[in-house]
C-alpha cells in the first residue's frame, strides 16, 4: 500500500474525480479528510465508503475559494485525523460562455474556486507542515484545457493552465522543506460535471475520437496517478505536470 498511514485532503471530494481519488487514496492505506462545499448525501456515502475500507475518515464542508473556510478546514483536519500529509486541490467549477459575452462574476466565479482556492489551500497546509517541521505533499488538478482550446472558456482555460505555473513556483519554494508538489491534467473523465457531453450523442463521438484509447476516463484512473504522485514512489518528483488524458494532447 503506497500510502500507508498518512492522512489526505482531499477538496471537491463528494463526487467525481475528488471521490475516485479519495477512495483511491483509502484503498492505498490513506486515512482521508473529505471536503465539498456541502456535508450531505453524497459526503456521506464517500465516507461510509471509505471506512468500510478499514480507514479513518471525516467530512469537512466548507468554500475553498473563501480565506476563513480554508484556515477551518486545515484546523478541523488536524484536530480530527492529526497531522494532514497530503493535499488534493481538486475543487473546481466550469462554465461555458462565450468570450464577448464574459463577465466579471463569471470570470471571479472560475478563478477564484478553480485557482485561487489551490494557492489558499496550498499556502495553509505548507504554513502547517513547515512550522511542525514535516514532509508533504501536493497534488493539483488542472485540465486538458492547459493545452487545448473549447469555445466558451476563455475563464477556465486559463485557471487550469496558470495551475500549472503554481505548482513549479510553490514547488520550487517548499522543496527545501520536503514538500513536493505536483499537478495532473485530466482529460474527459466520467464525472456529474460532465454528464452533458457524455449524454450527447452530438458531442461525444467528436471528442472520443480526438482520443488514442478511444474512451473516456474514470475518476479511480486519476485516483491511481495521484496516490503515485502523493507516494514516496514519486519521491523525486516535483514541479511537474501530468497529462492524464488516454492520450488526448499528444494526438
Ligand atoms: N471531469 C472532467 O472531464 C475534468 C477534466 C479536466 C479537469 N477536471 C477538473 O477536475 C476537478 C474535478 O472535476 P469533476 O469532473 O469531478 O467535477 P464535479 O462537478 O463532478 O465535482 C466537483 C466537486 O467539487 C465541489 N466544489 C465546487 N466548488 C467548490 C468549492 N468552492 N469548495 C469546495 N468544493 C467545491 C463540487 O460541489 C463537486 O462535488 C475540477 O477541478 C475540474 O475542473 C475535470
Amino acid at each position: 500500500m503506497k500510502l500507508k498511514g498518512k492522512v489526505a485532503v482531499v477538496t471537491g471530494a463528494g463526487q467525481g474525480i475528488g471521490r475516485g481519488i479519495a477512495e483511491a487514496f483509502a484503498d492505498q492505506g490513506a486515512d482521508v479528510v473529505i471536503n465539498d462545499l456541502t456535508v450531505d448525501s453524497r459526503t456521506d456515502e464517500v465516507l461510509k465508503n471509505i471506512q468500510s475500507k478499514g480507514r479513518r475518515a471525516v467530512v469537512i464542508g466548507g468554500n475553498v475559494s473563501l480565506r476563513e473556510d480554508v484556515e477551518r478546514l486545515f484546523d478541523q483536519a488536524w484536530d480530527a485525523l492529526g497531522p494532514v500529509d497530503i493535499l488534493v486541490n481538486n475543487a473546481g467549477i466550469e462554465t461555458i460562455v462565450p468570450f464577448i459575452e464574459l463577465t466579471d462574476k463569471q470570470w471571479e466565479d472560475v478563478t477564484n474556486t478553480n485557482l485561487k482556492s489551490e494557492w489558499m489551500c496550498s499556502q495553509a497546509f505548507c504554513k502547517r507542515l513547515i512550522a511542525e517541521g514535516r514532509k508533504g505533499a501536493i497534488v493539483n488538478i488542472g485540465s486538458i484545457q492547459a493545452a487545448r482550446v473549447l469555445p466558451g472558456r476563455t475563464h477556465y482555460a486559463p485557471s487550469k493552465l496558470a495551475i500549472e505555473a503554481m505548482t513549479r513556483n510553490i514547488s520550487a519554494e517548499v522543496g527545501s522543506y520536503g514538500i513536493r508538489v505536483n499537478c495532473i491534467h485530466p482529460g474527459l473523465i466520467e464525472t456529474p460535471m460532465i454528464r452533458w457531453v457524455l449524454e450527447s450523442p452530438d458531442i461525444l463521438p467528436h471528442v472520443v475520437a480526438q482520443i488514442s484509447l478511444g474512451r473516456p476516463g474514470l475518476p479511480c484512473e486519476i485516483g491511481s496517478v495521484a496516490a503515485f504522485l502523493a507516494s514516496d514512489e514519486a519521491a523525486y518528483v516535483t514541479g511537474q505536470a501530468l497529462y492524464v488524458d488516454g492520450g488526448w494532447v499528444g494526438k
